[in-house]
């Protein structure tokens, strides 16, 4: 069941969104060599909560962290631990907080000092399809459209998008109705209206699809061990067009 928001909703997932965004920000600045996957859980779990919101992955099915820590080939879900960052390495971090009843859920993938040429298209490439699955989440399109166009970038590029894990929509619980595959047909599923708010999240594999569970029960890997890429906002439908809620709301520094 599809659960539409009102625009006080929207408006208290902006505040959210933008709360994460700022997190997420900030995290990616302190991704540098030496520093470890805990440290920057332990800074996340703190910023969430100086800001009066709750780091929604603690304790979500059992999880223990603030927030995901997938490097190279671990696609999503990866747990932190005191495993350093090391020039090179391809980071991806996933956080989810809940501001007044809502949650926000949004992800990136950063560079850890320089990264290889192939690292950073895969990136870039994942950033993009991101954008154009955005660009898709209006008003009388349909989920599968969002699907084809991440597919679509992800494939022309010589990439896989991953078919295991899927977006979701979002609101008073992480995951709601309906799904948002990174995969599908133009014009197929259900109907996108104003009032839905999706978290689109593109997890795009070097090489093959594939992926594999590892033993901690969380962590995602790429079978073939390629290297793995994924960004995540969460976006409201509304009628002026798809707007992303996990945006920094604070004015950019004035240029000197
Ligand atoms: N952000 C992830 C998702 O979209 C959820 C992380 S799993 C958790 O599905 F257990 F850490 F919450
Ligand atoms: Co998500």
């Amino acid at each position: 069941m599809i659960i539409y928001k009102s625009q006080d909703e929207i408006e208290l997932m902006r505040e959210a969104g933008a709360i994460l965004a700022e997190t997420l920000n900030h995290l990616q600045s302190l991704a540098r060599p030496g520093v470890t996957l805990l440290d920057l859980d332990r800074e996340a779990d703190k910023v969430i909560r100086a800001r009066d919101c709750i780091p929604g992955f603690v304790g979500y099915d059992g999880y223990k962290n603030a927030i995901c820590t997938s490097v190279n080939d671990q696609v999503v879900h990866g747990i932190p631990t005191n495993r350093k960052l090391r020039e090179g390495d391809l980071l991806s971090l996933d956080a989810g907080l809940i501001y007044r009843g809502f949650w926000a859920d949004a992800g990136l993938s950063v560079g850890v000092g320089k990264v290889s040429p192939e690292a950073q298209r895969l990136m870039d490439v994942t950033r993009e399809s991101l954008a154009i699955g955005i660009d898709q989440a209006r008003d009388g399109n349909r989920i599968g459209d969002i699907s084809a166009a991440v597919q679509r970038h992800v494939e022309a590029a010589g990439f896989s998008v991953v078919r295991q894990f899927v977006g979701h929509g979002i609101g008073r619980d992480m995951h709601e109705d309906p799904q948002v595959p990174n995969f599908g047909i133009a014009g197929r599923g259900p109907m996108l209206k104003p009032g839905m708010v999706l978290a689109i999240e593109p997890m795009v594999n070097a090489g093959s699809p594939e992926v594999a569970l590892l033993g901690d029960g969380w962590t995602v890997v790429t079978v073939d061990h390629s290297l793995s890429a994924y960004f995540e906002h969460s976006v409201a439908i509304t009628a002026e067009g798809p707007e992303i809620l996990t945006v920094s709301r604070k004015a950019l520094p004035a240029r000197s």
